[in-house]
């Protein structure tokens, strides 16, 4: 059986990639971008960089930075109007997992019309959009490599995930320079975000030597780094192996899929407003040992590939290792329990069933070891209160 690959037809990947932005425009004749991204990115100067970089070779950018944390329906309006209007033949997408979630969809509506609803999974979206050149400044969510987007429809507070080629960036530039000075909080919970794509390819149903490959390259990376990227920001090995690790996790996943976390995550970021990654964080200790029992030696390697066991451990001791690293990195990385972000404990009890009919309706439970039954996410998700 042969396995489908899609990625990007171009990825820089080092120290400054983002200051190759002209050349990468230039190999890709394309001549008028649009910089989508967000207040922060303005803020701190990274868009004004990007912008300064392409003027001296002559190309003029537009910026709309008016994408939102986990974007919606409605945020993407003004964007998929500004793409419209302008003429562009490029949007470069800049920021964090939102700003580039964001020029996906805007890319794909501003070309070929309709509502975010109607791209919606199952239907796979082989329409191209305008190209999209993804500069990511968190070592996180891989949406620079990934052939997915999510949107938030805020009428039913649904993330709606899609997918298909159609989301696949042209290019993307992977400059771990610009996430030197990512603060703590952004660090911890992106970075579990990434570890939690690889360790889900890998576990996948639909997991394949290359998914694999990558997968295992991306928590040798991640597991003893993030550690050190969350206490020492301006440590320059450990962002760099981050954001390498960031990178090949989403390679993995889009090729891979993700499972039982991410489909469970989505539901609690769309009805609490909890960042992705840490709603991620959340799940990762349970529902790794849910699942452990139908796949002992595939988590066991995770265990192994994150140096926290050995190849002489066996498969149960590695797992045991596992479980403990993953509630000691929660620890560690101050991840709140719901309770303590704040989350009242009967409205949560009272949308556990909507969020785990959600979490099955979004497809990725069913790429789980385990294909959990909707009572069995329930009891998941009040576990998050013991
Ligand atoms: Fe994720």
């Amino acid at each position: 059986m042969s396995s489908q690959v899609v990625l990007p037809r171009i990825m820089q990947v080092g120290e400054n990639a983002s200051l190759e932005i002209p050349n990468i425009l230039i190999s890709l004749n394309c001549k008028r971008p649009l910089i989508i991204t967000d207040k922060m990115m303005v803020e701190l100067g990274y868009a004004r960089r990007i912008k300064d970089c392409l003027s001296e070779d002559q190309i003029s950018a537009d910026i709309f930075d008016d994408t939102v944390p986990e974007p919606t329906v409605h945020s993407i309006q003004a964007g998929v109007e500004k793409a419209r209007e302008g003429n562009y033949d490029c949007i470069i997408a800049l920021g964090g997992g939102s700003p580039i979630d964001s020029a996906k969809a805007i890319a794909i509506l501003a070309k070929h019309g309709g509502v975010m609803q109607d791209y919606r999974f199952p239907r796979m979206v082989i329409e191209q959009g305008l190209p999209v050149i993804a500069i990511p400044t968190t070592a996180g969510t891989g949406s620079e490599v990934t052939r997915f987007t999510i949107i938030t429809d805020e009428s039913n507070d649904e993330k709606m995930l899609c997918v298909g080629m159609g989301f696949m960036p042209i290019a993307a530039l992977v400059d771990y320079k610009l996430t030197i000075s990512l603060p703590p909080r952004i660090t911890a919970d992106t970075g579990i975000d990434a570890l939690t794509h690889a360790m889900e390819a890998y576990v996948s149903k639909k997991a394949n030597a290359y998914s694999d490959s990558q997968a295992i390259a991306s928590i040798k990376l991640i597991g003893p780094h993030l550690r050190k990227a969350y206490h020492k920001g301006e440590d320059q090995q450990a962002r760099e192996a981050m954001m390498l690790g960031s990178t090949l996790a989403g390679i993995a996943f889009s090729n891979a899929s993700v499972a039982l976390v991410h489909g469970m995550s989505r539901p609690i970021g769309a009805f609490f407003h909890v960042p992705h990654g840490l709603s991620n964080a959340m799940l990762l200790p349970s529902v790794t040992a849910f699942s452990i029992p139908a796949a002992p030696a595939r988590y066991a390697d995770c265990a192994r590939a994150m140096g926290v066991a050995t190849v002489q451990d066996s498969n149960d001791t590695a797992n045991q290792k596992l479980l403990i690293e993953l509630q000691a990195l929660n620890e560690e990385l101050a991840v709140p329990t719901p309770q303590q972000f704040g989350i009242n404990r009967d409205t949560f009890f009272d949308v556990c069933q909507t969020m785990a009919e959600q979490a099955l309706a979004s497809g990725s439970p069913s790429n789980n070891p385990i294909e959990p039954s909707i009572n069995e996410m329930v009891a998941i998700y009040k576990g998050l209160w013991d």
